[in-house]
């Protein structure tokens, strides 16, 4: 059933875990794009940190200590290469807005945990997609681009950075772990990750294989571009744009599991190449259905 409610709206939140008085509650809410949260900071701030804090307030206020709590996290908590694979141990040094707001959700988990005595506990999930992934982010933004261009699109695709590299698995997989999570005996902190890590390039260039497209990439840094080879004949398919950097990003990103792996009985069903393979699939369906209708109007 769905309530409405706000994560920056304290009493709505009180009243709800009141009236349901949940056994679990799973806290996904957020201003969950990382370039966004350059545009508008305060608000990523307001939702994706301090919205947490008001659930563990509303719990501790209601004294439903039997609560269990479910924060999400993120890899963007590391930034600094420090280590070739982040742990529950490793540095945090959080290069955005976004970052520091889950960083604050983070820590104040573990502080509720340790202060009150909730069941709180914290997922650091690395970069996790879907063919329900969001338009804007970069996997679903190339997915959806080469389904079209198959389907005869000649729309070019403009990215920033294709050199950041993220550990990249699939959602279903960590939804999964998520809800393992808060069925552990004791509350605690988990990264879930595949511990393998591709750089946005070799995603176009893997999506690319799979679609027998013969892509070539010429130029370097801002005047990087990638053609389509197609019976001798190159066609402009990507191009690099300044609009898609940001002020600051993360270039390396690589979890370590072992913690999730061997007390979750963590095992992701999706490699890199299922993960884009399902990705890809489907937007070629939804690509189909949707000239269908244009065809037809
Ligand atoms: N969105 C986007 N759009 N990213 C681009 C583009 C583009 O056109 N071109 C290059 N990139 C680069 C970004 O700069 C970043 O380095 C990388 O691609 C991935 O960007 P996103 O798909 O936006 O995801 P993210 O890694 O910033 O954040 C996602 O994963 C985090 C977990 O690690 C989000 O889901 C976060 O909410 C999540 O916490």
């Amino acid at each position: 059933f769905l309530h409405y409610g706000d994560l920056t709206d304290t009493d709505s939140l009180v009243k709800i875990i009141n009236k349901i008085k949940p056994n679990e509650i799973y806290n996904l809410g957020a201003q969950s794009h990382v370039g966004v949260s350059f545009d508008n900071p305060v608000y990523t701030a307001e939702v994706t940190g301090l919205g947490s804090l008001r659930i563990l307030e509303a719990i501790k206020f209601l004294k439903l200590r039997k609560i269990k709590f479910y924060q999400a996290t993120s890899s963007e908590l590391f930034g600094e290469k420090t280590v070739t694979k982040f742990n529950e141990n490793s540095e945090l040094n959080p290069k955005s807005p976004y970052g520091v707001a889950k960083l604050f959700a983070h820590h104040i988990t573990k502080i509720y945990r340790e202060s009150y005595g909730i069941f709180a506990c914290s997922g650091i999930l690395f970069n996790h997609e879907s063919p329900r992934r969001g338009e804007t982010f970069v996997t679903r933004k190339i997915t959806m681009f080469l389904a079209n261009r198959i389907l005869g699109s000649k729309n070019i695709l403009k990215l920033g950075n294709i050199y950041a590299k993220r550990d990249w698995g699939h959602a279903k997989d960590y939804v999964e772990m998520q809800w393992k999570i808060l069925q552990q005996k004791k509350p605690d902190d988990y990264v879930i990750a595949t511990g393998q890590t591709h750089s946005v390039k070799e995603f176009i260039n893997t999506a690319c294989k799979m679609l027998n497209i013969k892509i070539k990439w010429v130029g370097k840094g801002i005047n990087e571009k990638a053609y389509e080879i197609k019976k001798n004949k190159k066609e402009m398919m990507i191009k690099i744009d300044k609009k898609y950097f940001r002020p600051l990003d993360i270039n390396y990103l690589r979890g370590n599991p072992k913690k999730a792996f061997k007390k979750l009985k963590f095992k992701p069903k999706y490699n890199f190449y299922k993960l884009i393979k399902t990705m890809i699939d489907h937007d070629l369906d939804e690509a189909k259905k949707e000239k269908i209708l244009i065809e037809n109007q």
